[in-house]
């Protein structure tokens, strides 16, 4: 027996449903306000990474799927999707025409981090990137998109935490006055944070160790040492944000893992998610685009991390879709009405109807149990009575009520029970 790779996942039904589900729904919400989907591949150059993530990032130091393919050049399986959209959105020269773009992608990335509840090493991600616009109404409007997408899922307990990192003129100076502060006590921090002190010592004010958190207890804040255009861009991300009626929560400590981010940067956590409680994340990367080769257009993203979204539909919903969703179970009884039935399943699910069935000719009590097994709506029953009366009979599972129904209304009898079903569903 094979099995599979450690913190690689197979994803089974009835749970695909589930990502089904939130996919629909996130594509439904993204179109509405702009966002277009691209696709981009899973594998990458990797001076890609490096160049837009960070050369100290955990992700690039420790956590990339980087080869060498048989060309022996250097390839990396995706870490995160912003920088593959701004490679294909220069590479394409999609700002010729108009440098504002909205794009979404959803798909799996890969890191080599230690698995645990809510961390893979093959994850997926829905994230979406705007390209061309300063106005600080996009990052609020994004984030207002977010919203909304977890409040149609009808998540519960989720926080937005906010803050602004400042811009290439003013984190600079900032930096300088941290590791001032840092230096004497550069000893006593965790090792990671030592490693990366010259380089990003932002980092130490994030840093899940006890003796970090303590020793930059008192540190300079960030929010107080952003310069005047900083301030009045985050200041307006806020006035925006309450004019959308979106609670957040000013976090001055969060320093994301990413080195492109410059002035607004979030994450969203939520309850019930363990230690890993960041649900989606994302921010401002203005200059990305520049550095990465192309014309300085700025740029606003988020990416949500799926598996932890579907951990907290699947405990928040009150009846996820399941298997049995509008399902259909046609029974047979004898190859005389297994023959008849064929027609009326063929059309039944070319127009869109759920059709299961049972195979080998087994009796009325089996296929009602595998019906019942699939979580069916609704049996069609087809016996001999019925074959005489050219009917069929239709059996409710819910209620328990049948009726038997001439073959041509049978398409009609089955909608309008769906219906009414999905009524009470959305009544719930
Ligand atoms: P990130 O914070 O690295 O940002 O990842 C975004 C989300 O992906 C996280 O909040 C988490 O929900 C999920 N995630 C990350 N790593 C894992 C993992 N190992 N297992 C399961 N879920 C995970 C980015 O990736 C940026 N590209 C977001 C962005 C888009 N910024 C601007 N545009």
């Amino acid at each position: 027996m094979i099995n599979s790779i450690r913190g690689f996942n197979d994803i089974l039904p009835p749970e695909t449903y589930i990502w089904q589900h939130i996919e629909k729904e996130a594509r439904e919400i993204f179109e509405t306000y702009g966002f277009s989907e691209i696709r981009v591949p899973l594998v990458e150059r990797t001076g890609l990474f490096s160049r837009s993530i960070g050369e100290t990032t955990d992700i690039v130091e420790k956590e990339m799927y980087t080869f060498l393919d048989k060309g022996g050049e250097s390839i990396t399986l995706r870490p995160e999707g912003t920088a593959p959209v701004v490679r294909a959105y220069i590479e394409h020269k999609l700002y010729a025409s108009d440098p504002v773009a909205k794009l979404y992608y959803l798909g799996p990335m890969f890191r080599y981090e230690r698995p645990q509840k809510g961390r893979f090493r093959q994850f997926y991600q829905i994230g979406a990137e705007a390209f061309g616009i300063d106005d600080p109404m996009i990052d609020a409007e994004t984030l207002e998109m977010l919203v909304s997408l977890f409040q149609r899922l009808k998540l519960e307990g989720v926080t937005l935490n906010i803050n602004s990192l400042g811009c290439k003129e003013c984190r600079p100076l900032y930096k300088e006055k941290l590791i001032n502060f840092l230096k004497d006590k550069k000893p006593s921090l965790c090792q990671d944070c030592q490693r990366r002190f010259e380089i990003n010592p932002l980092r130490a004010l994030d840093c899940k160790s006890k003796t970090c958190i303590e020793l930059t207890s008192l540190a300079p804040s960030l929010l107080d040492s952003i310069c005047e255009g900083c301030k009045t861009h985050f200041e307006k991300v806020k006035e925006h944000l309450s004019l959308y009626k979106i609670d957040f929560h000013l976090n001055p400590r969060m320093v994301r893992g990413l080195d492109y981010y410059v002035r607004t940067t979030f994450e969203i956590t939520a309850e019930g998610l363990g230690s890993q409680n960041a649900v989606a994340a994302g921010g401002r990367y203005d200059g990305l685009v520049k550095d990465i080769g192309g014309p300085d257009v700025p740029g606003f993203g988020f990416a949500i991390g799926m598996e932890r979204l579907v951990m907290l539909v699947k405990g928040q919903r009150q009846e996820a879709e399941g298997m049995g969703q509008g399902l259909v179970f046609m029974a047979m009884l004898g190859e005389k009405a297994e023959k008849a039935a064929i027609p009326l399943m063929k059309t039944l699910r070319s127009n869109g109807i759920r059709l299961e069935r049972d195979y080998g000719s087994k009796s009325i009590r089996s296929q009602m149990r595998r019906a019942d097994k699939l979580g069916a709506k609704i049996v069609l029953i087809l016996g001999d009575d019925e074959l005489a009366s050219h009917s069929i009979t239709v059996k409710d599972m819910e209620s328990g009520e049948q009726e038997k129904v001439p073959f041509e209304k049978v398409e009609e009898k089955i909608r309008a029970l769906l219906t009414e079903r999905q009524k009470v569903m959305s009544k719930q």
